[in-house]
């Protein structure tokens, strides 16, 4: 058994951490004030190959694996979490889909775009009263002469209106229930396709999030990902992989928290000496560290048995469902740490405890992690 990172990959996270702090940490407060979706910083993101790090080399991307993706995740995720989810979405769901699903032509039309950052992509799976049900969604692509018109609502898409390539998943046959779901990747200014106002939210303000509406646009047959019926279980199958994302962001922003906990308990004074001096905070940072170090393990160890091939359904939800966890304890603790001044703007703690709480929710809530872990006991216990 070795934890060690491969050395290669011990480099690329070196330089995706000066790059994190040279390039992004200026921006990240100013970004969360103003939210604006960061262009500038996402085409250098690109040009690193941080929005392609699984896309082969032949296709633009860095040709690596899921255990990259989540070291280099938490590099950025540590300086800005708006910065993380954006790659990872991009990254994860719908380039994921294409790579593995994606017919030759596909690939071809849109795989090198996505992986060099030149295009963001964007994952069209909620709706307003679908998201931990995402079977029940009620967006329709109906057939037509030449391929599909689609109807619907999508809600809470990361990248909405800024991605130029979505991946919608709609109903072809509604009686089918989840196998009645296909999947299409529609591009951004297709005629019948518009997009709602920026949500405001508590944290990852950066990171746009919109609506995204279709009425009655159509999308020809060749922009089908896959077979009719097969979308949600494509869908399912890149939350396995998106899911991890995810939680190598947690890692990474309760990893800033942390830190910064650190620092200011060993420089604040109170009653005479340092406050790391006192139990009080020294064993919360202890805990931290714990939790911080747990998580990070469950997340290497559901992306090193990805990148072996194997089915991790579970252990990307135990991933995500400790990780995100972990991460509002620790960026809560860190607060508590700085007492006053932790929930002033003037430190970037409260960014990093509004940052880290969508953790929780977004790509399947803790409760779906919880449902998802225990479908795959009972399929192991009741084999
Ligand atoms: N891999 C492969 N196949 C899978 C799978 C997986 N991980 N999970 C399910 N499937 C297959 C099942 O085997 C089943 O196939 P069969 O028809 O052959 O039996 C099919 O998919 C349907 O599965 P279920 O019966 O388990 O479906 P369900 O309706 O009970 O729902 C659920 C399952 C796990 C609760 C699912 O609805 C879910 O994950 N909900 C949460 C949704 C979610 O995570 N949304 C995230 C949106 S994206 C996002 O947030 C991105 C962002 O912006 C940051």
């Amino acid at each position: 058994m070795d934890f060690a990172l491969p050395e290669d990959l011990q480099d690329l996270q070196r330089a995706v951490r000066a790059f994190a702090q040279r390039e992004l940490a200026p921006h990240a407060a100013e970004l969360d004030r103003h939210p604006r979706f960061p262009w500038p910083t996402l085409r250098k993101m690109g040009d690193m190959g941080l929005l392609g790090v699984m896309t082969p080399e032949a296709h633009g991307g860095l040709g690596l694996g899921q255990l990259a993706l989540a070291v280099l995740l938490e590099e950025v995720a540590a300086v800005d979490a708006s910065h993380a989810v954006i790659a990872s979405v991009t990254n994860g769901l719908p380039q994921s889909l294409l790579l593995e699903h994606g017919s030759d032509a596909q690939k071809e039309r849109w795989l090198e775009k996505l992986a060099t950052g030149a295009w963001i992509g964007a994952f069209c799976l909620t709706e307003p009263q679908a998201g931990s049900d995402a079977a029940a969604l009620t967006t329709r692509a109906t057939r037509v002469d030449g391929g599909y018109v689609l109807d619907g609502t999508k809600a809470w898409i990361t990248s909405g209106g800024e991605a130029q390539l979505y991946l919608v998943l709609a109903k072809t046959d509604p009686a089918a229930g989840a196998r009645g779901v296909s999947a299409f990747f529609v591009e951004k200014g297709a005629d019948g396709m518009s997009f709602g106002p920026p949500e405001r939210k508590l944290g990852q303000h950066a990171a746009i999030t919109t609506s995204v509406r279709f009425d009655g646009a159509f999308v020809p047959e060749d922009q089908r990902l896959g077979s009719e019926g097969q979308g949600f279980v494509m869908a399912m199958g890149s939350l396995d992989g998106g899911r991890i994302g995810i939680a190598a962001l947690a890692v990474g922003v309760a990893r800033a928290a942390f830190e910064a906990a650190v620092r200011y308990a060993g420089e604040r004074h109170a009653f005479g000496q340092a406050i790391r001096e006192y139990q009080g905070v020294s064993f919360k940072l202890a805990d931290m560290a714990t939790r911080l170090e747990a998580a990070r393990l469950l997340v290497h160890k559901a992306a090193w048995l990805k990148d072996r091939g194997y089915r991790v359904t579970m252990e990307a939800s135990m991933a995500k469902l400790f990780a995100s966890e972990a991460a509002v304890a620790i960026t809560d603790a860190a607060v508590q740490v700085f007492g006053g001044y932790g929930y002033s703007a003037e430190y970037p703690v409260e960014r990093y405890l509004r940052d880290a709480r969508v953790t929780t929710l977004y790509e399947g809530t803790s409760e779906i992690q919880r449902i998802v872990i225990e479908r795959q006991l009972r399929r192991e216990f009741d084999r």
